[in-house]
C-alpha cells in the first residue's frame, strides 16, 4: 500500500511521453453526441448520449474495452443501451472511464457533475465575469464529460442548455438554434444543432447576460449570414472594428481561396478570462476580450492591427481547421501554420505588404528563432510531448506559416491555389496529417516535395553563408551558398533542406541587373549568372523567402547602399538592421573593456546618414520609414552574443539612440511637426503609418536627453485624443526620472480604472520600464486592486511583461528578478498550469548568459522542479529547460 503511494507520487512527477509514432486509429467511433447542460455555478450537471460504432478500420467490436478520457469531475451514472451499469461493470479513475462494448453499435448515456466557478485552469466549462464559457482545445472537453477526447473522433452535436433566464438570457452553442423554450422555476432552454461533424475540441457553450452587436454578410452565392458579437454590457460601442474585420475576412477568403462560409450565422463572444488569444469553435468563436474591444481612445494602432488579424485567423479556421481538421495533435501545424499564413496574407492585402512582412519576420525572429536554438526546440510537426498545450508554440504557428509560404513561393500563386483546391476537395470532413497537405500540393502540381518535407521533421534554424565572385571578362557572377543547421536537443544529425532564395543583383547606379528565385537544395551550391555588365551588389533572401539566418555581412558601404537603393523593400529594412546589429554588437564587445558606451560605439555618422536618407525619402511609405528607424531590440542583440551582457546591451543601445537622435534632430523635429493630424482618428494603415513615424520621431527626440523633448511628450500625453498618441507619450515618459511620469501614470490609472483591457497596458508599461526601481514597482503593483493572479491577461501584463520584455531588469545580476519570477510561476501553477508553463521559457535561456546569471537561473528552475504537486505542464518546460 505504502509502496504504491510512493510509486504514484513518482509517476506524477514524471509524466508520460506521448509519441507520434505510436498513433493508432480509435477503436470506436462516436457518430452523434447529445449533450444536456443544467447550468449552475457550483454544480453543473452534464448528461451526454453518445452513439458508438466499432471502427471498421480496426478489428474491434463486442467485448473490446472502451476507454473514455475524463478529469476533474464526478461521475453520476453510466448506462448502455438504456440499462444502468452496476459499479462492477465499469472502472473509473482520475483520468478515464472504462467499460466493455456490448456489441458493434451501442448508445452510452453518462451523467457527470462539474463546478464551473472553481475551474481556475480555464479549460473545459468555466465562469468569466458573470458568464459561463468553454475552452476545449486541446483537451478541455474531457473536463466536461467522459469522451474519446482526440481530434480524429468526429461527430455531429445536439446541445441543450438549461439555465436561469435572468442571469443567463443568452444561451449559445455551435450550429443552428433549433428551439428556445421557457421552463419552470425561472429557467429557460435553448437547443442547438451543428450539422457538421466535428472533433470535440471545437465544441463550445456560452451562457450569460451579454450584450449583442449585429450585422450581416452576403456570401458569394447570395446567402445572408447573420453576424453577432457578444460582449459585456457597456462594451457595445467597442465592436465596430472587429465586425468590420470579420466582414473583410469573409470576403477575402471568397476572393483569394474561393471559400464560402457554410452556416447561416456566425457568433463571436468576447470574454475577459482566457488562456490564449482566441478559439475557432464551429460558428461560435470565443475571444480574449483584448482582441475584440477597440475604440480610438482605448486601443492603439497595434491593437487594431491585432484585432483585424486574429478575427480573420479564427474565421479562416472554419475551413483550415474545422472542415478539414487534424488527425492527432502532432499535426497541429496543419491547421495553425496554414491559418497563420492565411491571416498574414490577408493583412498584407489589407495594409502595406512590405511592412506586414517586416513585422511577421520580427515576430519570427523574436519568438521562434530563440525557441529553435534553445532547449525547447522541436520540429514544426513534433515527435513527442508530455502536455500538448505546451506545443502551441512559435515553431508550430510562425515557422509552420513560413513553411506554407515557401510552398507558395516554390509553386507560384496559381500552383499553390491548385494545391489548396485539391486539399479541400480531397479532405473535406476529414481529420488528416501535414503529409496529406503536402501530398495535395505535390499531386496538384506534379512536383516532388520529398526533400522539402524535412521542414516538418527537422528542428533548428538553418544558417546560410554566401559568397560572390564577379568575372569582368566573362561578365558573369558566381554565387556560392552553403547551408548548415546546428544540432538541437534529441536531433543531432541534420540534413540539407530545400528552400527558395529570392535574390537581386544591383548595379552601383541602383539599376536592378537581375531578380530571380533560386531553388537551393544542396549543402553547398553554385549559381552562375550571365550578362552581368558590372560588379553587382547582392540583395540576398529578399522578402525573407526562406526562414533562415544569413551569416554573411556585407560591407557597411554595401549595406548603406542597399538601405537606399534595394528594389525589395523588405531587404532595404533588413540592410539597416544588419548594419545596426553589426555596430551594436561590436560596441557591446568594446564596452566590456572601456565601460563607456559612447566610446565603444565610436563614429556612427555613416549609419546616421543612411538613416537620414530613409527618413526623408518621401517616396517611401511612412509606416515603412518608421520601421526602418527602429534598432534591433535588446533581446535580438542578445541572440547574437555569447555570453550576452544585458546591462552592456542596454547601455550601448541607449547610447546609439542618443547619437541618432542628436544627428537627426532637425529631421525628427520636422517629422514630428509635419505628421501631426487634425483629422478625427482613423485606424487605417496610412493614418497609422503617419502616427508611427511621428512616434518614432518623438522617441528619438527624447533620447537626446534634452528636457524640452520630455516636456513635449508630456504635452502630447495631455492633449492626446487617441490611445496611440497617448501610449507613445507615456512610453517615452515611462523611462524618465521626471515629475511628468508620475502625473501621466496617475492620470492614466484614473482615466481607465473601469476598463480592464486598458488597465493592462498600464501594468505592462510599468513592468517594462528600464528604470532600476522596476522590480520593486512590479511587486507593489501585485497588490493593486485591479491585479489578480486568476486572470491570465493580468498575469501576462504585469509578471509576464517583466520577464519577457524587460531584459535589463529581469536579468539584474543579483538574481532578484529570477527569484521573484519563479515564485510567481509556482503560485500560478496551482491555479492555471497552462499559463504558468507558457510563461516559463525566459528562465530556460540561461545558456545565453554569464556563469553567475546562468547558475541563478538554473537554481530557480530546480526550485520549480522540487515544488510539490508540480503540474505536468510546468514540469515539461522546466525539466527540458534545465537539462
Ligand atoms: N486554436 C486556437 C488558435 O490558434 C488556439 C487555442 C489553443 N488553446 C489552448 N489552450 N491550447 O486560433
Ligand atoms: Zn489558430
Amino acid at each position: 500500500m505504502r509502496k504504491n503511494k510512493e510509486k504514484d507520487h513518482f509517476m506524477s512527477e514524471q509524466p508520460q511521453v506521448i509519441r507520434r509514432e505510436d498513433y493508432t486509429a480509435p477503436a470506436f467511433l462516436i457518430e452523434t453526441v447529445e449533450l444536456v447542460f443544467d447550468l449552475d455555478r457550483e454544480a453543473t450537471t452534464v448528461t451526454s448520449r453518445l452513439s458508438f460504432k466499432a471502427n471498421p478500420d480496426r478489428a474491434t467490436g463486442a467485448g473490446d474495452q472502451v476507454v473514455l478520457d475524463g478529469e476533474d469531475m464526478k461521475l453520476l451514472s453510466v448506462a448502455i443501451d438504456g440499462t444502468a451499469l452496476a459499479a462492477s461493470d465499469y472502472q473509473v479513475d482520475a483520468t478515464s472511464l472504462k467499460f466493455n462494448a456490448p456489441s458493434d453499435q451501442f448508445v452510452v448515456e453518462i451523467q457527470t457533475r462539474i463546478s464551473p466557478v472553481n475551474n481556475t485552469r480555464l479549460e473545459g466549462l468555466y465562469v468569466s465575469q458573470s458568464a459561463y464559457c468553454t475552452q476545449c482545445e486541446a483537451e478541455g472537453f474531457r473536463r466536461i464529460t467522459y469522451f474519446q477526447d482526440r481530434p480524429d473522433v468526429m461527430a455531429t452535436y445536439r446541445v441543450t442548455i438549461n439555465a436561469p433566464r435572468d442571469s443567463c438570457p443568452v444561451l449559445l452553442s455551435n450550429g443552428n438554434l433549433v428551439s428556445s423554450t421557457d421552463l419552470d422555476d425561472g429557467r429557460h432552454q435553448a437547443v442547438w444543432d451543428d450539422p457538421f461533424p466535428k472533433p470535440c475540441y471545437l465544441f463550445a457553450l456560452v451562457a450569460g447576460d451579454l450584450a449583442c452587436v449585429e450585422d450581416s454578410f452576403n456570401t458569394m452565392t447570395g446567402r445572408d449570414v447573420a453576424l453577432r458579437i457578444f460582449v459585456e454590457h457597456g462594451n457595445e460601442d467597442s465592436c465596430d472594428y472587429a465586425m468590420d474585420s470579420l466582414k473583410r475576412a469573409m470576403k477575402w477568403d471568397e476572393d483569394v481561396y474561393g471559400l464560402e462560409y457554410d452556416l447561416d450565422l456566425f457568433n463571436i463572444v468576447a470574454v475577459s478570462d482566457f488562456n490564449m488569444g482566441a478559439m475557432e469553435n464551429k460558428s461560435l468563436n470565443v475571444f480574449n476580450a483584448k482582441y475584440i474591444l477597440a475604440k480610438s481612445d482605448t486601443a492603439t494602432d497595434t491593437d487594431f492591427e491585432l484585432i483585424e488579424s486574429i478575427v480573420a485567423h479564427e474565421y479562416f479556421h472554419n475551413w483550415s481547421g474545422n472542415r478539414v481538421t487534424c488527425r492527432d495533435w502532432f499535426q497541429l501545424s496543419l491547421k495553425e501554420g496554414l491559418t497563420v499564413f492565411r491571416d498574414q496574407e490577408f493583412s498584407s492585402d489589407e495594409r502595406s505588404r512590405p511592412v506586414q512582412r517586416i513585422k511577421d519576420v520580427q515576430r519570427l525572429r523574436a519568438g521562434q528563432f530563440p525557441e529553435d536554438g534553445g532547449p525547447l526546440a522541436h520540429p514544426v510537426r513534433p515527435d513527442s510531448y508530455m502536455e500538448i498545450n505546451n506545443f502551441y508554440t512559435a515553431t508550430v504557428y510562425q515557422k509552420g506559416a513560413e513553411v506554407i509560404r515557401m510552398m507558395h513561393t516554390l509553386l507560384g500563386t496559381k500552383g499553390y491555389r491548385k494545391g489548396i483546391d485539391l486539399y479541400f476537395e480531397r479532405h473535406d470532413g476529414q481529420a488528416v496529417t501535414c503529409d496529406d497537405f503536402v501530398r495535395a500540393m505535390e499531386d496538384a502540381n506534379g512536383v516532388n516535395f520529398d526533400q522539402f518535407r524535412l521542414w516538418y521533421s527537422q528542428s533548428g534554424t538553418p544558417n546560410l553563408v554566401w559568397n560572390g565572385e564577379y568575372d569582368a571578362k566573362q561578365q558573369t557572377y558566381r554565387l556560392t551558398i552553403e547551408q548548415k543547421t546546428e544540432p538541437t536537443p534529441g536531433q543531432v544529425i541534420k540534413s540539407d533542406l530545400q528552400m527558395p532564395i529570392k535574390i537581386g543583383l544591383l548595379g552601383r547606379d541602383g539599376d536592378e541587373l537581375l531578380a530571380q528565385t533560386i531553388d537551393l537544395t544542396l549543402g553547398k551550391q553554385e549559381f552562375l549568372f550571365e550578362d552581368i555588365a558590372q560588379e553587382p551588389v547582392v540583395s540576398f533572401n529578399r522578402d525573407f523567402s526562406a526562414p533562415v539566418n544569413v551569416g554573411t555581412t556585407p560591407s557597411h558601404d554595401d549595406l548603406a547602399f542597399l538601405m537606399g537603393n534595394d528594389t525589395d523593400a523588405f531587404n532595404r529594412w533588413e540592410a539597416g538592421q544588419k548594419y545596426a546589429s553589426d555596430l551594436l554588437i561590436n560596441a557591446v564587445k568594446a564596452f566590456g573593456q572601456s565601460g563607456n558606451a559612447d566610446e565603444a560605439l565610436g563614429d556612427v555618422d555613416a549609419f546616421c546618414n543612411a538613416l537620414r536618407a530613409t527618413l526623408t525619402n518621401d517616396d517611401l511609405d511612412k509606416a515603412f520609414r518608421a520601421q526602418a528607424m527602429i534598432l534591433p531590440g535588446e533581446a535580438m542583440l542578445s541572440e547574437q552574443l555569447q555570453p550576452a551582457d544585458p546591462e552592456a546591451i542596454y547601455q550601448v543601445r541607449q547610447a546609439m539612440r542618443r547619437k541618432i537622435g542628436l544627428s537627426l534632430q532637425d529631421e525628427f523635429e520636422a517629422a514630428y511637426r509635419n505628421n501631426a493630424s487634425n483629422d478625427a482618428y482613423s485606424p487605417d494603415a496610412t493614418s497609422a503609418g503617419q502616427r508611427a513615424l511621428r512616434s518614432v520621431a518623438l522617441s528619438y527626440l527624447a533620447a537626446t536627453g534634452e528636457s524640452v523633448f520630455v516636456d513635449l511628450a508630456l504635452e502630447q500625453y495631455r492633449t492626446a485624443d487617441n490611445m496611440t498618441d497617448r501610449m507613445t507619450a507615456l512610453m517615452v515618459l515611462n523611462d524618465q526620472d521626471h515629475p511628468g511620469r508620475d502625473e501621466a501614470l496617475a492620470d492614466f490609472e484614473s482615466r481607465f480604472a473601469s476598463n480592464t483591457v486598458v488597465i493592462d497596458k498600464w501594468f505592462s508599461l510599468q513592468a517594462m520600464s528600464s528604470r532600476t526601481d522596476t522590480l520593486a514597482q512590479v511587486k507593489k503593483l501585485m497588490d493593486h486592486p485591479a491585479f489578480t493572479m486568476r486572470n491570465p491577461n493580468k498575469v501576462r501584463a504585469l509578471v509576464g511583461a517583466f520577464a519577457m520584455a524587460n531584459q535589463r531588469n529581469f536579468h539584474v545580476a543579483d538574481g532578484s528578478g529570477y527569484r521573484f519570477y519563479a515564485d510567481r510561476l509556482m503560485e500560478l501553477d496551482d491555479l492555471n498550469p497552462q499559463v504558468a508553463a507558457r510563461l516559463a521559457a525566459p528562465l530556460g535561456k540561461w545558456r545565453k548568459f554569464d556563469e553567475g546569471r546562468a547558475a541563478k537561473m538554473k537554481a530557480e528552475l530546480n526550485r520549480i522542479l522540487a515544488k510539490e504537486n508540480l503540474s505536468r505542464d510546468l514540469y515539461e518546460i522546466a525539466s527540458k529547460s534545465v537539462a
